[in-house]
């Protein structure tokens, strides 16, 4: 879930990351097929991914996170539709620029275009945007951390923003940053190569929409036969219905009225056998001492792309057997 608590961890843990090159191109690709499988019907996504082996100095989950946010404003600033356009290239600038968030200093940048059709952002919106909690979302909907999370992660990469907006027409962010050398690819483990699921029945449980939709998914294509829920209430009362239905549960832990670490409580009430790996947007002792008491077997750092769940789900299951 992208709870308050959630947002305000990976805010301030955003300065803290591992500093190692990383390879752009991969990143941005990786994040781009997350989010394709959560982007409304009538949003296109156009790509144009252009960066070669080029490497920043930061971590890779910082640039996951600039990307997922922008990207993610742009789809909500396009509720009735719209092209999603991304795009990354190199940029030499000879001489000193100056942008609407920023100044660069000649060297060679990666220049990260993220675009939307939608309504633009007014002059008032504009002027606040990127301070923490500042939102036009309601209650409930928008931390108003997404802008500023990227705005901190983008200067502890060296790198500056420039916001273009026309109201009717659309926004463009260009997030520029300092090319430093180049990096391998990451070797990607295809599919094929990690441990793969037999037709398990698995329960997912996570409050976001779009993410139980890109675990079902990530899942099905592992072997596994997911079904999932949007609420962890009505998880429970499925899982109640028939605890036999189901090999193994994957919840989200923050989650409104019933929460992973209580989920897993009643579930193991209910079938004490039952493996269940708790999935959350960070980690710690804490949790992970919570998640333990009440039977939790793992605990697996979000976003759960193929190959950062294969294994524990392989393991989760043997170990329950
Ligand atoms: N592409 C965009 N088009 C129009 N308005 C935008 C766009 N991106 C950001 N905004 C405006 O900037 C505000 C702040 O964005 P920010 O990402 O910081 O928070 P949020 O999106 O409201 O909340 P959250 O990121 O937690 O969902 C948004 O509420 C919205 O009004
Ligand atoms: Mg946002």
């Amino acid at each position: 879930a992208k709870a308050l608590v959630e947002r305000i961890l990976a805010f301030s843990r955003s300065g803290l990351g591992e500093r190692a090159p990383v390879h752009v191109q991969s990143v941005v690709e990786e994040t781009l097929d997350m989010l394709a499988a959560a982007l409304p019907a009538g949003v296109r996504l156009e790509k144009a991914l252009d960066a070669g082996d080029a490497a920043v100095v930061g971590d890779a989950t910082q640039l996951h996170q600039v990307v997922m946010n922008l990207c993610t404003n742009a789809a909500h600033a396009m509720e009735h539709g719209g092209v999603l356009t991304v795009a990354i290239h190199h940029v030499e600038i000879p001489e000193r620029r100056l942008l609407s968030h920023g100044t660069l200093s000649p060297c060679l940048y990666i220049r990260l275009v993220v675009s939307d059709t939608g309504p633009g952002i007014p002059p008032t919106v504009l002027e606040r945007m990127f301070d923490p909690f500042f939102t036009t979302k309601g209650a409930g909907e928008g931390t108003g951390l997404g802008l500023s999370l990227v705005h901190s992660i983008v200067a502890d990469l060296g790198g500056a923003i420039d916001v273009a907006t026309k109201v009717g027409e659309g926004t463009i962010f260009a997030i520029w940053l300092p090319v430093a050398g180049q990096a391998a690819r990451p070797v990607a483990e295809t599919v094929r190569d990690l441990p793969r699921g037999n037709g398990e029945a698995v329960m997912i449980v996570d409050d976001e929409r779009s993410l139980v939709m890109f675990a079902e998914e990530t899942l099905a294509e592992l072997g596994y036969e997911p079904t999932g829920f949007d609420s962890s209430v009505d998880a429970l009362q499925a899982f109640s219905a028939d605890p036999r239905r189901f090999d193994l549960v994957l919840t989200d832990e923050t989650m409104p009225d019933l929460s992973g670490t209580e989920l897993a409580r009643e579930i193991r009430r209910l079938r004490p056998d039952i493996p269940i790996v708790l999935m959350s947007g960070y980690s710690g002792a804490q949790l992970t001492e919570r998640a333990h008491a009440v039977g939790v077997i793992d605990v697996l750092r979000k976003p759960l792309v193929s190959r950062n769940i294969a294994e524990p789900l392989a393991r989760a299951l043997t170990a329950g057997r």
